[in-house]
Order: structure tokens, then sequence, then C-alpha cells
């Protein structure tokens, strides 16, 4: 039973292996955090599964900004020991559910191993209840991202058209195949103009790729650039909602689309990546 929960839907019992994406790109600044708050907010909203957002970003965690959420308590808090992992679980207005980054304040708190453990422990078993868990990570070829990568179902590698991301996503993606022998890797290509380029751009990252690596690629899609996105920061209205019909919340609802699909398909549990193992290293990123 171990990574596959019962869940009641009304018409009774089916169960899920819960389907765990780390967003990572290499370079900074490429649409991470756009990506994984819209994303998980359309898997719920538009396609109704239930989704965790974890924010692994904890240098910098803004995901909650972005939906314009204050969240209560941070992963930071977990190091007092008198809080839980449960009660750090937000649930915001978008109908998904979130664990905010502790924005540096982790600095003023260390954690000690039993904390780290006891986190972990938790975590492993709250993200068992969610469909879909989210992972905004860390920029730059960060450990934190990478272990981050390493360890979830799917690595999800953000890319845009500039040669210094293309350049830092080929280093991710070559890191992670190499020193953590992962072999397939998700691509969403963000901020093109139009769906060809993406996938222009996707087949000249694969041509690469496939010269110097053992890798399999799949394409995820690609993410229009549009002002909607920044007049919906703006606002603090997560786009997919704020912008519905805009073309990058299309784009975005197309790429959820897809990574539904992936949550649904049937998976043997003995084959997915041990979620304790992700729930291990979130915690240690957090609590560092
Ligand atoms: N498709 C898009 N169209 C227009 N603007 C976009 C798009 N995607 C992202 N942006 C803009 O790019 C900027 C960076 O986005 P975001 O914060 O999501 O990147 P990030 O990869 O999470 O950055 P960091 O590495 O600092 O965490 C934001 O101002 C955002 O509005
Ligand atoms: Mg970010």
């Amino acid at each position: 039973m171990d990574g596959v929960r019962g869940m009641t839907t009304g018409g009774g019992e089916m169960s899920f292996n819960t389907l765990t994406v780390a967003v990572v790109s290499g370079k900074g600044g490429v649409g991470k955090t756009t990506l994984s708050v819209n994303l998980a907010i359309e898997a719920a909203w538009g396609f109704g599964r239930k989704v965790l957002l974890f924010d692994g970003d904890s240098g910098l965690a803004n995901a909650h900004i972005l939906m314009g959420v204050k969240p209560s308590r941070t992963l930071a808090e977990l190091t007092t020991g008198e809080v839980a992992m449960a009660d750090l679980v937000e649930h915001t207005p978008w109908k998904i559910d979130m664990v905010a980054g502790s924005n540096g304040a982790h600095e003023l708190l260390t954690a000690d191993e039993q904390h780290r453990r006891r986190a972990a422990d938790q975590l492993g078993d709250l993200m068992g209840d969610y469909e879909l868990v989210v992972i905004d990570c860390p920029a730059g070829a960060d450990d934190t991202a990478l272990h981050y990568a390493h360890s979830a179902e799917v690595a999800l590698v953000v890319l845009t058209g500039e040669p210094t991301s293309f350049l830092d996503a080929y280093s991710t993606v070559k890191e992670l195949n190499l020193t953590y022998k992962r072999q397939c890797f998700d691509l969403v290509v963000n901020g093109v103009a139009s769906e060809a380029e993406g996938k222009q751009l996707f087949a000249r990252f694969q041509s690469v790729v496939s010269r110097f690596l053992q890798a399999e690629l799949r394409y995820l899609g690609a993410v229009r650039r549009d002002t909607a996105v920044n007049e919906a920061i703006r606002r603090c209205v997560p786009v997919v909602r704020h912008a519905p019909a805009s073309s990058a919340a299309r784009d975005l609802a197309a790429v959820a689309g897809r990574l539904v699909r992936y949550a649904q398909r049937p998976r043997n549990p003995a084959d997915l990546p041990d979620r304790g193992e992700l729930a291990a290293e979130l915690a240690a990123g957090g609590l560092a």
C-alpha cells in the first residue's frame, strides 16, 4: 500500500500514486515560480485534482506572493518542535494547498537531526494525501535544486530562448544525468513568441542532449510571452485565474493537462522514486 492512497470521491474508492514534480531551470528568472504556481492551480481548478505546492526556494520564497497569500507559518518554525508539518499547510483561495518557503528566516534557527527527521516523516505522509505535488525549486546549479529534481518523479526543466538559459538548462540536465543518473526529463519552453518557436527550441535542445548524453527528453509544451503574466503578478492573482483566456493561461492549461495525465497513468509504486527520500531532501533544504 506504500505510495498508494485510497480516496473516496462520492462514487467510491479509487487509488492514486502521488505525482511529484520538481520545477528546475539552471538560470534564474526563467519562470519557474510562475509555472509552478499556475500549473498547480490549473491542475486543481481546471482538472479537479488535489494539489500541494511546496515552495522549495528557501532563499527567495515568493510563490505565495504570486497568489496573494500571506503565510501564517513557514517551514522554519518546525525547528521549534512545537509546530507539526500539517500546521504549515496553507489552504489558499485557489483550490490548492501550499507549504510556504522560509524566506531566509531559517538562518536564525538551525534544526537538529531529530527535527529534520520528524519533518521529513510528516512531509512524506502529507504528500501522500495529494495527487500532485509541485515543488518550486531554487535557481542555479544549486545542489538543493538538483537533489529535489533527482528525488521527484518528474523533473520539469524550464527553458527559454536566451542562450544563457539554454546553456544553464543543459548543465542542469547533464549534472542530473551523469551524477544523479536521472534518465528522463520533461521540458517546458517559456516566454516564446509562438508554439512553433517552442517546438524549435525544444528540438535544438534535444539535438544537443542526444549528442552528449543518454537521456530521454519529453516535450510538455511551450508558454507564450504574454503581458497578462506581469499584470497578474502585479495584482497578486495567478494568471490562469486573472486572465484565463490569455495566450499564456491557455498554454499553461495545456501543460497542466499533460501533467494531470501523467498523474492518472497507472504506475507500479515499486517503480516510483521513494517519496520519503524526496521528503527528506525537502526537509533538509528548508531547515538547513
Ligand atoms: N510567459 C511569460 N510571459 C511574460 N512574462 C513572464 C512569463 N514567464 C515569466 N515571466 C516573468 O519573468 C519574471 C521571472 O519569473 P519567475 O519569478 O517565475 O522566474 P523564476 O525562474 O522563478 O525566478 P527565480 O530563479 O528568481 O526563482 C517575472 O517577472 C514574470 O512575470
Ligand atoms: Mg522563483
